[in-house]
């Protein structure tokens, strides 16, 4: 019993003596970890765990660690700092995880959220805050600590491919619905990456190509929507494009990473790699000297050559040391570091109604001749491939593995709205088939891709269908898919503008149907923007319903029925031609979407591939297309409605140092629904050229009963109205008479003010 009193004594006592020489880390002793550690472990610190980090971060630590499975990367763990791991997963539309683990028959699915474009179409950032907050309780009870998003790349051109995780060209909403997500996020105690930082508006060659371009069109239009949301909302972590920008590649870039990003900004947390190892051409010391804290996903090759840069004198200790205060900074916010249990049970039902909600609120309905909403249709005759199997999200790293999607038939089941039968039995057995037979063909992936392309044998057959269905339809609805993601942009013919055997089915279908004095309505289930100008005449109604996420299908057919009354309004042009904007001169068109053949001639330059010029400058989306009165299909801003709205004479006033807008909207129809009113300025002449106006501010309405008022109020900074001086490096605010254009959509001006800035 002694001998036992004396042991435990002793260990006690070492264990003091242990405890005092071995830092643990804590909020207030991270300066001391930082003296602690060696350099070793420093630079596996900056080094993350590896694509497979479960086993990377075990041999690392020498300990099982708690990961989840499908996370995209991890942090390292020295347990005798006391630094735990942690742990980050995609992405934008709702939580990348597994859905299912090996030897476990339960499920981890993730809601499917709507994607970044329709969240941003809400232009509701009260809204999106909502979906913020519960994709950060996702993040957070999965046992992750930080959500790869949101995605705040410009949509420079229609054809990127990654569009749709993104959400407009216009920076002041990319910037406020960014904020909204940030801010939602990080409430649950979890933290963000907001990324691409920065000019990834292309997936073509996107880990090497150089984005050429201004200094004034960087500023203004690629990164102030980035500066917004960081001022604002402070994210734990920004991710560093993979592109170079003016030559520099964005992970080595001073300027970007260190001068603007945290010397201009303010931002306090971690700049992290988007994932890419080593590479040849981008010396380590070079990236963590302009700014980069955690190289992603991370190969133990990187330790290395941290250890012998320092050892070479091409990097600095400071430099470490810097990054690793950051990450030890980092590493005390999180979860896991708290030794928070995550519960493995989100309440997955609540979100998925927030999901069908916000949806509805983001889909664009674009024409309406008056037969929506739907009355008196009992049964439809429904076309497409994807109204059986509906596209929730995009592919690559932003897809989330949900629990089921909704699609089309089960929507309109679900209002009791039914479908002609032998159509739908034709489009549900070819949906199954080309399935299994991809399958088949061990390349389920294309199915994805193809999914939206319509198939010779589906138009063959469909087309001999419908004057069989006719009699027994009220109406037909014809879904257009398209489906794009990650690594890969998308194509002119055959994708952004309608196949001809798509094409010639949608004018039978119409054909057929107006003889019969029947509606035709389209649609449109795609992450980004497609040609409508040369079928949108033989249509009766068009929703843009994007990739709203698992619930898509009850919230087209919320919208289709006036459950909900379509609020949504484009967050950027849709273009006559995908030639009509400046940008697609020099963006890789046409690359082959199925091969990446030409990528594989690297070493030699092709125009636009290895580098891309943005000769637009700053005349992105609407700013080229309003100031040049250039014909769209529908401008930016653009949306209709089940009902309209009275804009009262407004005000603008100067208070401080800031512009104060005021405007009563009414309610002047039939229905209960919500207005956005969108401020546009433009400038005095004289000074730096500008585009005729420029989006300034937004609000929109709670929902308005019939014949009801609400007064909105916007605040900008004045600041808020500056362009960028290259000449001086500065911001300037040009003296003289403003004009403010408050609008339903950029060529829609319903009321203006004035005011002097002196
Ligand atoms: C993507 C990122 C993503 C990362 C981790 C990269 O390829 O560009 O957006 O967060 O992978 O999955």
């Amino acid at each position: 019993m002694k001998k036992t009193f004396t042991l435990i004594a002793l260990l006690a006592i070492s264990f003091a003596a242990f405890a005092q020489t071995t830092q643990q880390l804590r909020a207030d002793n991270i300066s001391e970890v930082v003296e602690a550690m060696t350099l070793q472990e420093k630079a596996r610190l900056i080094v993350g765990c590896g694509y497979d980090s479960l086993i990377v971060v075990g041999k690392q630590t020498g300990r099982q660690i708690k990961y989840v499975p499908g996370a995209a990367g991890a942090t390292a763990a020295f347990p005798h700092l006391g630094i735990t791991n942690t742990l980050v997963a995609d992405g934008p539309a709702g939580l990348h995880i597994d859905s299912h683990r090996k030897g476990e028959s339960r499920t981890y699915y993730a809601t499917g959220f709507p994607v970044g474009t329709c969240l941003a179409c809400t232009w509701n950032t009260e809204l999106v805050r909502t979906v913020g907050e519960a994709i950060g309780n996702e993040t957070l009870e999965y046992g992750c600590d930080v959500l790869l998003g949101p995605g705040m790349n410009i949509h420079r051109n229609p054809l990127c491919g990654r569009n749709f995780e993104y959400y407009s060209e216009d920076p002041l909403i990319t910037g406020e619905i960014g904020t909204a997500m940030v801010l939602g996020i990080q409430s649950q105690g979890v933290g963000v990456s907001a990324k691409h930082f920065a000019v990834n508006s292309q997936e073509t060659d996107r880990e090497r190509v150089d984005e050429q371009v201004s200094e004034r069109a960087l500023r203004e239009i690629y990164l102030r929507g980035f500066e917004r949301m960081v001022r604002q909302s402070k994210p734990w972590t920004i991710m560093a494009a993979y592109n170079r920008v003016n030559g520099t590649y964005a992970q080595s870039s001073y300027h970007l990473l260190t001068d603007i990003l945290r010397n201009e900004w303010g931002f306090d947390g971690i700049v992290m790699t988007d994932w890419i190892g080593v590479r040849a051409d981008l010396a380590i010391e070079d990236a963590i000297h302009a700014g980069d804290d955690l190289m992603m996903p991370g190969v133990p090759a990187q330790v290395e050559n941290i250890i012998k840069a320092i050892e070479e004198g091409r990097l600095s200790i400071d430099d470490v040391n810097t990054s690793v205060r950051r990450l030890l900074e980092y590493i005390v916010k999180t979860p896991n570091f708290k030794g928070h249990k995550g519960s493995n049970n989100p309440d997955l039902k609540a979100h998925a109604a927030i999901t069908r909600q916000s949806a509805t609120e983001g889909m664009v309905l674009l024409k309406n001749t008056g037969i929506l909403p739907l009355q008196s249709v009992d049964t439809v005759a429904l076309f497409g491939v994807c109204s059986y199997d509906f596209l929730s999200g995009g592919v690559g790293s932003g897809c989330v593995e949900v629990p089921y999607v909704i699609d089309m038939l089960t929507g309109l089941k679900n209002h009791n709205i039914s479908t002609t039968t032998q159509l739908t039995d034709i489009y549900t057995n070819y949906v199954k088939y080309a399935k299994l037979k991809l399958q088949a063909d061990k390349n389920p992936m294309m199915w994805f891709l193809d999914q939206g392309q319509p198939k010779v044998d589906e138009i063959d057959i469909t087309t001999r269908c419908i004057n069989h269905e006719l009699p027994s339809a009220d109406a037909a609805i014809f879904t257009i898919g398209r489906q794009a993601g990650e690594g890969m942009d998308r194509t002119v013919e055959n994708e952004f503008n309608l196949s001809t055997q798509e094409q010639g089915l949608l004018f039978r279908v119409s054909d057929a149907f107006h003889a019969a004095g029947k509606p035709v309505i389209v649609i449109i289930n795609s992450g980004s923007v497609i040609e409508t100008a040369s079928w949108r005449d033989r249509v009766d109604a068009i929703l843009v319903a994007w990739q709203p996420g698992e619930e898509g299908g009850n919230s087209v057919v919320d919208v289709l029925t006036g459950d909900a009354n379509p609020s949504g309004r484009l967050t950027m042009t849709w273009p006559v031609s995908v030639y009509d904007h400046p940008s697609t001169l020099n963006f890789p068109q046409d690359i082959d979407m199925y091969s990446y053949k030409r990528l594989e001639s690297r070493n030699r330059p092709i125009k636009n591939m290895t580098y891309t010029r943005h000769e637009e400058d700053i005349y992105v989306g609407y700013r080229y297309f309003n100031t040049y009165n250039k014909q769209v299909a529908y401008p930016f801003g653009f949306g209709l409605s089940y009902t309209s709205f009275a804009y009262s004479k407004p005000t603008a006033k100067l208070k401080g140092e800031n512009i104060e807008l005021n405007i009563t909207v009414e309610n002047t129809g039939d229905n209960a629904g919500k207005e956005v009113v969108q401020v546009y300025a433009n400038a005095p002449k004289g000074g730096l050229d500008k585009p005729a106006k420029e989006l300034r501010a937004f609000a929109k309405t709670r929902t308005l009963n019939k014949g009801e008022k609400q007064t909105l109020t916007m605040t900008l900074p004045v600041t808020d109205l500056a362009s960028y001086n290259e000449q001086t490096g500065k911001w300037e605010v040009a003296k003289g008479e403003y004009t403010f254009f408050f609008s339903a959509n950029v060529e829609d001006t319903r009321a203006t003010a004035q005011m002097n800035i002196k």
